[in-house]
């Protein structure tokens, strides 16, 4: 058909996408297999991709080669390679096969399932995946989950859900400035939480200063008399418990709280129990690993990422919650232009703020489908296993020191050189110039931590190409640069 004068522009050309897509699956596909070459590391400084880029937009349109070419030598080569089998910094991740071709795919389809009705498939495979997750992580069946970016969203709607349970406050409706007959609301966590627990008490207006950072014992677990006497004073001053925030895998060793006694305490105490098992969570899929999170159906909302150690390309988050009623009174609100008479669906948009959602649940389904449960498990395993030789290895040099326990895939370690034994400030240098040292070299990427006031190194295992040789060299590259500094 001849196009008329009032024809639009349009899209690409059909034909022109499918060319163009099967030379970005090439692209991708030889990213993927080639990714160890790179440095983990680009040897970049700020500034220079900047200063590569024109900085007027394109006035004319340009040939998808030409931009594919740019993405090959200046966007891919200057990444910080998370794929990378030497990837061993916070926690690390894998963007899986079937995860990017669940994001491809989505991409594709580009539905925002705010409603059933403006995205039926998504909202029943989102609502089914999740389902399948808490099956995987052995929960009962009244927790529903709904996936959202990361884990600082979800922990932010899971205490706002918390906030309004309380009886009588009314925040939704009156907020919370101004007012003189509210009392200050207080969350609790260890002092080991992330700090997406502050983040969200900085969003929800607690504050701060109400979050209550409660000690550790020896294994960095949340103590749970310390926690019990916080409550009561608090209670006492006139001061309103909102919710616990107990960590199942903290950001720092992977500690785990004691779930079961803080669910406890916290029936006892009418207080809100949110678990935040954003990266021990995905452990859970093994039974043995479930058993170090005993307790964990007693919480009212956990927080685990799929996008942490469940090789599903960033972001995935899955917030369950016991009483999702409670989300979805603490946020649903329909206006007029979003009313449908779909009777008895599900719209997600009731249980967040976002009203637009990415089809997140298409990447985790083809990840939990290809893998398996058995797949997963079996990964997982692996990681832990490799983990646990490196810890072996650090544990056998009499000047290395294992700094916390290490119950799954991180290990937290320092050197402490004989003549240094008694300068605690010259150990903090010597290992962070260690640290600068191993990272700069190209093959493996290490982050590290403050435990008991001290620099610690943190090695982590999470991403589906990390194999025994990769934490060789890491373990060679440490000592070299041991022998280096010495
Ligand atoms: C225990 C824990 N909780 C929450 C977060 C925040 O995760 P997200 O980046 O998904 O917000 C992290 C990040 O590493 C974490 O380690």
């Amino acid at each position: 058909m001849k196009p008329s004068e009032t024809d639009a522009p349009g899209d690409m050309p059909a034909k022109e996408f499918r060319a163009a897509a099967h030379e970005a699956a090439d692209l991708i596909a030889d990213y993927l297999e080639g990714v160890g070459a790179y440095p983990v590391l680009p040897k970049i400084v700020p500034g220079d991709v900047r200063r590569k880029l024109p900085s007027p937009p394109p006035e004319h349109g340009e040939a998808i080669g030409t931009i594919l070419g740019d993405y090959k030598t200046l966007i891919e080569p200057n990444v910080t390679h998370w794929n990378h089998p030497g990837f061993m910094a916070y926690f690390a991740i894998t963007g899986s096969g079937p995860g990017v071709l669940g994001e491809a795919l989505a991409a594709g389809l580009n539905v925002n399932a705010m409603l059933w009705r403006t995205g039926p498939a998504p909202t029943e495979l989102e609502e089914t995946v999740c389902d399948w997750l808490r099956q995987m992580l052995a929960l009962p069946p009244a927790f529903k989950g709904h996936i959202n970016d990361t884990a600082s969203i979800s922990t932010m709607l899971a205490l706002a859900a918390a906030r309004h349970r309380l009886p009588g406050l009314e925040i939704r409706e009156r907020g919370m400035a101004g007012r003189s007959d509210l009392p200050p609301l207080i969350v609790y966590c260890s002092d080991q939480a992330h700090s997406s627990v502050e983040k969200a008490a900085i969003a929800l207006g607690f504050g701060m200063c109400n979050v209550r950072k409660i000690p550790c014992d020896d294994a960095f677990r949340m103590r749970l008399d310390a926690l019990a006497q916080a409550v009561t004073e608090d209670c006492a001053a006139g001061r309103m418990p909102v919710a616990v925030v107990a960590t199942a895998g903290t950001t720092s060793t992977t500690s785990v709280d004691p779930l079961r006694g803080a669910g406890e305490l916290c029936k006892r105490e009418k207080i809100w129990l949110h678990v935040d098992a954003a990266y021990a969570g995905s452990a859970c899929v093994c039974p043995e690993f479930r058993a170090l999170l005993d307790g964990l159906e007693l919480a009212d909302s956990i927080v685990v990422n799929p996008h942490k150690w469940l090789f599903t390309p960033v972001d995935c988050s899955v917030l369950f919650a016991r009483e999702p009623q409670t989300l979805r009174d603490a946020f649903s609100l329909v206006p007029e232009y979003l009313r449908t008479a779909d009777n008895g669906a599900t719209n997600l948009m009731d249980y967040g703020v976002q009203l637009g959602r990415r089809f997140r649940s298409l990447k985790l389904w083809m990840v939990i489908r290809y893998f398996g449960v058995e797949g997963l498990r079996a990964r997982i395993r692996a990681h832990v296993r490799l983990a646990q030789a490196f810890k072996g290895w650090v544990e056998r040099e009499p000047e290395f020191e294992l700094c916390a326990p290490a119950p799954f895939s991180t290990v937290c370690f320092r050197y402490v050189p004989t003549h240094l034994q008694s300068d605690p400030e010259a150990q903090d240098r010597f290992n962070e110039r260690l640290l600068a040292e191993v990272n700069a070299q190209g093959p493996v990427f290490l982050s590290h931590t403050k435990l008991r006031g001290r620099i610690v190194l943190r090695l982590t295992v999470g991403n589906l190409r990390t194999q025994e040789e990769h934490l060789k060299t890491a373990w060679r590259l440490i000592r070299e640069a041991v022998e280096r500094n010495g």
